[in-house]
């Protein structure tokens, strides 16, 4: 089914992902890459729904329920706009995917990865991206830019968490990639920003022409 090209950016917090995603598509449309950009938990309306809730509910919920969640949100991003948009051969950029749930729930969270993948391939109806940037970064350093950038604003649900189960991510993320190393790329999120930028722009392009 699948037709286009699947890239996500995944990374603990603070790592600087958000502004590189921007760059990126910045380059994609500047070089007229037909391409869309989408987020999880999100990116279909209902998805949008369900971030709302994963993010800002003051309820305790345990990982396991919000494994459900971020799955339901992705199912109905997976039906509505990723598939679709790869069907017509577009570039798909997200902002997270399931790698998210696997080093958040799972590693973070203390849930059985393999049993997270067997549903999570229920949600994605088997989809797997073709190009997976992981943003590494100490959990000291996300943290000091993201109160820099938000200006101590409310830290959401998930980045209220303590040290160890963010360190915990971290482990898992690199478990992942460790596991994965044709579709993971690792990006030392110390780097300058130009120097980030351009490694994406250089590997994007090596596998993006290999695909085709
Ligand atoms: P967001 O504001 O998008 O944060 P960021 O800029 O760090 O991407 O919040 C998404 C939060 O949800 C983030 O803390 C990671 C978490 N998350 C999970 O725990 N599991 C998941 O499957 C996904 C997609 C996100």
């Amino acid at each position: 089914m699948k037709k286009g090209f699947l890239i996500t950016f995944e990374g603990g917090e603070g790592c600087g992902k958000s502004s590189q995603i921007k760059l990126f598509v910045k380059y994609l449309k500047e070089n007229n890459f037909d391409y869309i950009l989408s987020r999880e938990p999100g990116g279909s309306s209902f998805g949008e729904e369900i971030r709302n809730i994963l993010l800002h509910s003051k309820e305790d919920i345990s990982a396991l329920t919000e494994f459900f969640l971020f799955c339901a949100s992705r199912c109905d991003h997976v039906e509505k706009i990723i598939q679709p948009a790869l069907s017509e051969g577009k570039i798909v950029v997200i902002d997270r995917f399931y790698d998210s749930s696997f080093a958040y729930q799972g590693y973070g969270g203390g849930l059985k990865v393999d049993m997270l993948k067997e549903i999570n391939s229920k949600a994605t109806g088997g989809l797997t991206p073709d190009l997976t940037f992981l943003f590494d970064l100490s959990y000291e350093e996300g943290f000091n830019r993201k109160s820099k950038d938000d200006k101590l604003k409310d830290l959401d649900r998930i980045e209220q968490k303590e040290k160890a189960y963010h360190e915990k991510v971290r482990k898992g993320y690199l478990e992942l990639a460790q596991k994965e190393p044709e579709r993971f790329h690792i990006i030392d999120a110390s780097k300058t920003i130009e120097e980030i930028n351009k490694e994406i722009i250089k590997i994007f392009l090596k596998k993006y022409k290999n695909n085709y």
